[in-house]
């Protein structure tokens, strides 16, 4: 058998999260500035007649079967398998790559396992469709994170940017002009499932407020699809910052990400808000291309530990 490599982008949510959990819609991009390749290579005279996974961003090098039962890696691989109706796998080595941040909002758990069933699906002469792969990312995702909207596997496993609805089929959208954000990061670890389940219980405990607030995100973000196709940067900017302070109203920032905000606004950012979990993670501005630059070096001096420039072409480009 061939070796095998698939890849994935990372993402960035543009506008809508956590209101997306409770049926609003929201907007995510693809970011391929940040990816994850899964290679898988036979091995039939390994030691031990084992199959080896190698993931050094996660420092995780050990024979499959010493995985914990509901290891993400592991219910991948059962899920492939069992969709193949195939029992027993090669031996082969799996190696997962990422110059995805973990627990950062880009999108690194949805990565890896789109690479990952890409690439075995493929080791083993049955490449899934798109929308395979897209449905099995999601019974990983909800390892993950308990009860994922499903926007993060959709948009990595397309690769194009995104209008989500749960349960709706998804809208590829074209920018009407090149969309560019700098992504910043705060270096603090932002869970998921953490911020997710803080906000299930502030709707529980205050639903009128809650459920005004998911509304009112789910407006912006008919407003911000508008502004993306109509390639008005200005508004689509207004409508990011507004979500940003719907966003500490449900609770999920914090004063890294406030910061950042505030500086990226300061200095002539279109817009800019967390992305994402929160409570840590990465923040986005939305500027000129011109500005980019600049921008990654003013939020790098207010602390971002790294940041990254992505852009996404405008219909036709
Ligand atoms: O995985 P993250 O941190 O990029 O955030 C996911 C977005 C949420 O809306 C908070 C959760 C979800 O499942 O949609």
């Amino acid at each position: 058998m061939p070796a095998i490599s698939c890849s994935a982008p990372g993402k960035v949510i543009l506008c809508g999260e956590h209101a997306v959990v409770y049926q609003q819609p929201a907007i995510a991009l693809p970011v391929f500035e940040g990816s994850t390749k899964c290679s898988i290579v036979a091995k039939p005279t390994a030691p031990h007649d084992e199959t080896i996974i190698v993931a050094p961003n996660i420092a995780l090098k050990c024979y499959l079967k010493c995985l914990v039962e509901k290891h993400p890696i592991q219910v991948a691989i059962n899920l492939v398998l069992q969709k193949l109706n195939i029992d027993h796998l090669p031996v082969c080595e799996i190696r997962i790559q990422s110059t995805l941040p973990t627990a950062a909002g880009l999108g690194s758990s949805a990565s890896t396992s789109v690479a990952l069933i890409r690439a075995l699906s493929t080791f083993l002469g049955h490449p899934f469709t798109d929308d395979e792969v897209n449905q099995l990312a999601f019974e990983i995702e909800k390892i993950h994170h308990g009860t994922p909207s499903g926007i993060d596997n959709t948009v990595i496993t397309y690769a194009k940017a995104l209008f989500y609805l749960k349960g709706q089929p998804s809208e590829f959208l074209l920018p009407g002009k090149q969309v560019t954000l700098v992504i910043a990061d705060t270096g603090i670890k932002g869970s998921t499932s953490k911020a997710v389940s803080d906000v299930r219980q502030g709707f529980q405990e205050n639903k009128e407020v809650f459920s005004a607030l998911f509304n009112q995100i789910g407006q912006l973000v008919e407003s911000a699809k508008k502004s993306f196709i109509n390639g008005d940067l200005i508004s689509l900017g207004k409508s990011l910052s507004e979500n940003h302070q719907l966003l500490q109203n449900l609770g999920v920032s914090c004063n890294q990400l406030d910061t950042l905000v505030e500086e990226a606004l300061s200095k002539g950012a279109l817009g800019a808000k967390l992305s994402g979990g929160g409570q840590g993670g990465n923040m986005i501005a939305l500027v000129n291309s011109d500005q980019a630059e600049p921008m990654a070096s003013a939020l790098l001096f207010k602390g971002a530990v790294n940041t990254l420039i992505t852009h996404i072409p405008a219909k036709g480009q």
